[in-house]
């Protein structure tokens, strides 16, 4: 008989073989037909399911939220910099991308595992800030350069409001601002920032919603793809202002000398014998 040859490759979330395409099992006319929109598409795609509409739409409004915020930040000033350079898109995109990290944007995954460390082992928003502080590590997701309690963050508000109101349970979201409570009361703007709330609300998704199991939702967690929803988002933002800088027809940027502070000493002088 016909002996199969044994696959290279194993994959699991759309085909494209039939007469119709398919996102994880469902054909692409049901997409349409099902109105699902982007967050459907995402369910499907990321996550191998059709998640309610509470949910597609929770990842609907985080993607629009962080799309763009403004060109100072990190990313977007690296794009812009790069698009001045004559960088095509893809090349100015990717120099945006590559700040996306522990500090700017890329917060999500470290804060979903500490807070729900914090949680699971049954600490104390106190004891949660006190013990990583003991650690010297800063708490990802808390903290922002220019929003802070006074000035709050519009998008932090948009999500936590609309959390509250549409998930039956937020067990992550209410510990992170009983410790947004605590961080607060040392600096003003040690807030539940925009990556650490979109992320505890992601776990609350995973965790409490019937959609996944609780092991299914602890992997997801553990697995490290929570900042895919600001790379997705602010993908939109980081092409805009590639646009934008070629639209403008802005010339090749050389940063202004007196901005920087150059401090040089002579190097030793190293002998032969190593002696200096
Ligand atoms: N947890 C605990 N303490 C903190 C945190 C934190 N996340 N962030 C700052 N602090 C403390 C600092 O240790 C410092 O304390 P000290 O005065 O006793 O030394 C004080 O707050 C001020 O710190 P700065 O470094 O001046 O804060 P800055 O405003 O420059 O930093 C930043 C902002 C980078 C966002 C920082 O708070 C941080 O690294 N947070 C964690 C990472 C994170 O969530 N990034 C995502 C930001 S949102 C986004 O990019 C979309
Ligand atoms: C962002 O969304 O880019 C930020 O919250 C970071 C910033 O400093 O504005």
């Amino acid at each position: 008989g016909l002996v199969r040859k044994p696959a290279a490759f194993i994959s699991t979330i759309s085909d494209e073989r039939g007469s119709e395409l398919m996102y994880s099992g469902v054909k692409i006319s049901e997409v349409f037909d099902s109105q699902m929109g982007i967050g459907g598409v995402i369910s499907l795609l990321w996550f191998k399911r059709r998640l309610p509409d509470v949910y597609t739409k929770f990842i609907e409004m985080a993607i629009m939220l962080c799309a763009d915020h403004g060109p100072a930040v990190s990313g977007a000033l690296n794009t812009i910099v790069t698009a001045r350079a004559g960088k095509d898109l893809v090349s100015s995109l990717v120099s945006g991308l590559l700040t996306i990290g522990d500090r700017f944007g890329g917060a999500l995954d470290g804060a979903a595992r500490m807070f729900t460390s914090g949680l699971d082992r049954g600490l104390t928003a106190r004891e949660l800030v006190d013990e990583a502080r003991r650690n010297g590590v800063l708490l990802p997701g808390i903290g922002h350069k220019i929003k802070s309690v006074s000035n709050p963050d519009y998008r932090v508000q948009v999500v936590k409001e609309y959390v509250l109101k549409n998930f039956k349970t937020h067990p992550t979201l209410d510990y992170a601002l009983a410790v947004e409570r605590v961080t607060t009361q040392k600096k003003d703007t040690l807030i539940l920032n925009v990556d650490g709330c979109i992320a505890v609300c992601f776990v609350d998704l995973l965790r409490e919603s019937s959609a996944f199991t609780r092991e299914e939702a602890d992997d997801y967690i553990k697995m490290g793809g929570l900042n895919a929803i600001f790379v997705l988002a602010r993908s939109i933002g980081f092409i805009g202002h590639f646009l934008d800088q070629k639209r403008l027809r802005a010339p090749l940027y050389r940063h202004p000398a007196d901005d920087f502070m150059l401090e040089m000493t002579e190097p030793p002088r190293i002998q032969v014998d190593g002696r200096r």
